[in-house]
C-alpha cells in the first residue's frame, strides 16, 4: 500500500517512504530544519578537560569549535573565519588560547571567539573594521548533561533538559550511574555510504536483527571461546523476543532495555568476566546514586534525537554526520567511568573495539545492511514500495515505572516510530512553538543530578 500522497511517516499503519533516505531535497531541509534546530550532542567535558583546550567537532554539517576558556567556561562557535571564511582551526584538538586564521591572520580567542587581532588593522582598514561584532558566530545556546555537552543554533529552543525530558531517566543509567561519570576516549572517524538515519534508525533500538544480522560474528566469537555455537554475544544481544525488556520512546529519543523485577539481579550484557565482576562491584553506588527504581533499568542502546547514540554492553557512544542523503562520517567513541581502575578501563576499551569500531566483528554487519537498505531508495521502482516500522503497532503502553511510549517485548518498532514521528514533525514545523514536548513525570529518589 502506497503512503498518502505528502505524508512521508504514516504512523497509523507505520510506514515510511523511502524517499526519506535518498531525496536531495529533505536532506536539504534536514540541514535547515533539524540541525540547525534541535539540540545536537557536540562533545564531552573529558574531551576538553583544562583551560584553553578546544575539541573540533560538528552540528550537522558545519564544523565547531569546542573549547574550554581559561576560567573553564565552555564554548562552541563555527570553524568560519569572518573574513573570507577560511577555517580557523584545523586541528582536530588541542590547547590553544587564541586561533589565528592561516589564510590573512584574522585572530580570535577561545572565549568565544572574540576578535583579537586583525593585521594591519590601522594601516589598511583605517581602524575603521567593526571589530567588536566580528567574532567567530557563537552557538545560541550551550548545556551539559552528565558530561556530555550539548548545542543548539536555535535561541528558540527550550531547556536542554527540557528537550531531553524523561529520556534522561534511561540515560542516567549508564551516563550518570558513577561518581564522576564517564570519560571520552576518541573518536574513531569512518564515512559510510548510507543516510545518517538509518544507523541512528539502527542504534535506536533495533534488536531484531542482532541474532540474524550478527550470526555469523556471534558463532565465530562462540567458537574462540569454548562455548557452543550461537551463544550470546558481546553485542548488548537478548533473546530476540524477550518480554522483559522494553523498547521506549521519549520526545524522539529511544531506546531499549530490560527492567529487573523487584530483588532480581541486573542482566549482565557483556560476555567479558572482568567487565561483570566490574559492574557487580559498582551495584551499590548505583543504587546511591540511582535509587531504588531507576537503579532496575539497564539500558541496551539508544538514539537522542537526531543523530547521537550510544550501546552500553559494548561502551561505545556515537555521533552520525550527516554528509549528503548517502553518506554518514560515523563519529564512534570508547566511553569509560572516570571513576574506574585503570585495568578495568583497559579492558573496556579493548571489549569496545573488537565488537564495534571501524574493524569491529560486529560493526561490519551492521555497516553493509545499512548501506544496501538505503541504497533501496535510490530506485524509482523500489520507492513506490514503502519500507515497514509497523511492528506491534497498537499494542504500546502506559508502563506504571517507566516513562514515556513503552513497548514490552525486545523486538518491536515503537523505537523506529518515535524517531520518524519526530523527524516529521522537525521537518514539517517552522518554529519550535509547534514541535510537541512531553511533559517530565519521572522520579528521581537517587543523589545523581541532570550535571553530574
Ligand atoms: S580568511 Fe581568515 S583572515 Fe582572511
Ligand atoms: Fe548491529
Amino acid at each position: 500500500m502506497p503512503i498518502e500522497t505528502g505524508k512521508m511517516v504514516d504512523l497509523v499503519h507505520g510506514l515510511l517512504d523511502r524517499s526519506v533516505f535518498s531525496d536531495q531535497a529533505f536532506y536539504q531541509q534536514e540541514l535547515e530544519k533539524i540541525f540547525t534546530r534541535a539540540w545536537l550532542w557536540i562533545g564531552h567535558e573529558s574531551l576538553v578537560p583544562n583551560p584553553n583546550d578546544f575539541f573540533s567537532t560538528y552540528m550537522g554539517e558545519d564544523p565547531v569549535i569546542l573549547t574550554r576558556d581559561a576560567h573553564g567556561n565552555l564554548h562552541a562557535m563555527l570553524n568560519m573565519c569572518r573574513h573570507r571564511g577560511n577555517r580557523v582551526v584545523r586541528a582536530d584538538d588541542g590547547n590553544a588560547k587564541n586561533f589565528m586564521c592561516t589564510y590573512h591572520g584574522w585572530t580570535y580567542s577561545s572565549d568565544g571567539g572574540k576578535l583579537v587581532s586583525v593585521p594591519g588593522l590601522q594601516e589598511a582598514y583605517y581602524g575603521e573594521l567593526d571589530v567588536e561584532h566580528l567574532g567567530l558566530i557563537e552557538v545560541a545556546q550551550l548545556d551539559t548533561y552528565a558530561g556530555f555537552i550539548f548545542a543548539t543554533w536555535d535561541p528558540e529552543a527550550p531547556s536542554l533538559e527540557d528537550y531531553l525530558g524523561d529520556m534522561r531517566w534511561y540515560t542516567d543509567t549508564w551516563f550518570n550511574r558513577r561518581e564522576g561519570g564517564l570519560e571520552l576516549v576518541g573518536p574513531m572517524k569512518w564515512v559510510i555510504p548510507t543516510n545518517w538515519k538509518m544507523p541512528a534508525d539502527n542504534f535506536a533500538g533495533d534488536n531484531y536483527h542482532v541474532s540474524i544480522t550478527h550470526r555469523s560474528a556471534s558463532i565465530a566469537q562462540a567458537r574462540v571461546r569454548g562455548q557452543p555455537a550461537g551463544a550470546p554475544a558481546n553485542t548488548g544481544q537478548v533473546s530476540a523476543f524477550n518480554r522483559r525488556t522494553f523498547g521506549i520512546g521519549v520526545n524522539g529519543h529511544s531506546t531499549s532495555g530490560r527492567m529487573a523485577e523487584l530483588g532480581e539481579e541486573a542482566p549482565q550484557f557483556s560476555s567479558d568476566s572482568i567487565l561483570r565482576q566490574y559492574r557487580q562491584g559498582i551495584q551499590a553506588e548505583m543504587e546511591r546514586r540511582l535509587g531504588p527504581t531507576q537503579v532496575r533499568f539497564t539500558p541496551i542502546v539508544g538514539t537522542i534525537f537526531p543523530n547521537a547514540s550510544f550501546l552500553l554492553s559494548s561502551n561505545t557512544v556515537r555521533i552520525w554526520n550527516p554528509r549528503g542523503p548517502y553518506s554518514t562520517e560515523v563519529w564512534s567513541f570508547v566511553a569509560v567511568e572516570r571513576a574506574a581502575a585503570e585495568a578495568i578501563k583497559k579492558a573496556t576499551r579493548l571489549a569496545s573495539l573488537l565488537q564495534f569500531g571501524i574493524s569491529g566483528m560486529f560493526e561490519q554487519d551492521d555497516m553493509d545492511n545499512w548501506n544496501a537498505c538505503v541504497a533501496a531508495g535510490k530506485s524509482l521502482t523500489a520507492r513506490r514500495f514503502p519500507q515497514r516500522i509497523d511492528m506491534g503497532i497498537g499494542h504500546e503502553i502506559k508502563h506504571e515505572i517507566m516513562p514515556g511510549m513503552v513497548e514490552p517485548g525486545s523486538s518491536n518498532e515503537v523505537v523506529q516510530r518515535a524517531f520518524y514521528a519526530r523527524w516529521e514533525e522537525f521537518m514539517t514545523t517552522s518554529s519550535w512553538a509547534d514541535i510537541p514536548l512531553a511533559p517530565q513525570t519521572a522520579q528521581y529518589e537517587g543523589t545523581a543530578t541532570f550535571r553530574s
